[in-house]
């Protein structure tokens, strides 16, 4: 029997085949859940998410659209997953925004308020308001992950502002963790990834020196591929892990672990 029979939960960040979200959907489906998705807004957005879900062989998939900066557009996400699905057991966090402009090397202290503001918003806040959602229709507890990065705990040269978005998501993480523990027996967990050629990866300045610096430096001596990330999703947002919240475990090949 899969590790998330019975379990039903809702995934925001799927934008194409190679989204790390697209690789905890597989592991989920593979495991036996039961998946609800978002899109950005836009027919493009639409189409993309569609194809990439679709192929993983779920068919008249749950999808609605999402931009997860609106409060409306949320309410409108959790008020339709609850008419639909009732209650839910998990919640997979995989969406971050930042302006390109202040992701590259040297440009930190450029950052404007607003692209400041945006990225906080976008890549750790949106973490806080869909849990608050997510806790009202997780009668019976839950899991809760997001995706996070080395460079929220480390400076990783051109991940800038993200840095100090993934530093907030991963603290976020354990005030959650806390919080909802007790209240409402949901677990929060953080997966932070090692560097995968995604949409969101491509705006970051460096990113192939990030691959080749992967490569020479981690415990492994090599990049990850996107199923490590969805297996420990499984691992994660099933009851193998109960005993585990407020963490962010690295599937990063040991890169976090080398001190040169
Ligand atoms: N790719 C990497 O190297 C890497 C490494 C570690 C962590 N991560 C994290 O993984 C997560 C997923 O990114 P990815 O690499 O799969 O890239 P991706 O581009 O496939 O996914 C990013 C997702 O964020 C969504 N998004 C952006 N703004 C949004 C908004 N306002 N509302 C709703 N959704 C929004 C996009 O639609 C997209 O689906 C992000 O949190 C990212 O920071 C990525």
């Amino acid at each position: 029997m899969g590790l998330m029979e019975g379990k039903k939960g809702i995934i925001f960040g799927i934008a194409n085949d190679r989204s790390y979200a697209t690789y905890i959907t597989k592991s989920l489906l593979e495991h036996g859940a039961t998946c609800a998705f978002t899109h950005l807004p836009g027919d493009k957005m639409e189409r993309r998410c569609r194809k990439a879900v679709e192929e993983l062989g779920v068919t008249d998939p749950w999808l609605v659209p999402c931009d997860a900066s609106s409060d409306a557009d949320l309410d409108a996400v959790f008020d339709k997953l609850a008419a639909d699905f009732g209650t839910i057991d998990f919640l997979v966090h995989s969406i971050a925004f930042a302006d390109r402009q202040f992701l590259q090397v040297g440009n930190f202290h450029t950052t404007t308020r607003e692209a400041f503001t945006q990225a906080l918003d976008i890549s750790a806040y949106t973490l806080v308001a869909m849990a608050q959602r997510a806790a009202k229709i997780m009668p019976n507890g839950g899991s809760i992950i997001s995706m996070t990065y080395y460079g929220g705990e480390k400076v990783v040269p051109g991940y800038n502002v993200m840095g100090i978005a993934k530093a907030a998501l991963e603290h976020s993480t354990r005030y959650l963790a806390t919080e909802l523990g007790r209240s409402h027996k949901i677990r929060v967990n953080a997966i932070s990834g090692g560097p995968l050629r995604t949409l969101a990866a491509s705006a970051v300045g460096k990113i192939n020196e990030m691959f080749e610096h992967q490569e020479a430096k981690s415990a492994l001596g090599r990049n990850i591929e996107g199923e490590e990330v969805g297996n420990t999703g499984v691992y994660l947002l099933s009851d193998l892990s109960s005993g585990v919240t407020g963490e962010t475990i690295h599937v990063d090949a040991g890169y976090s672990i080398v001190g040169w």
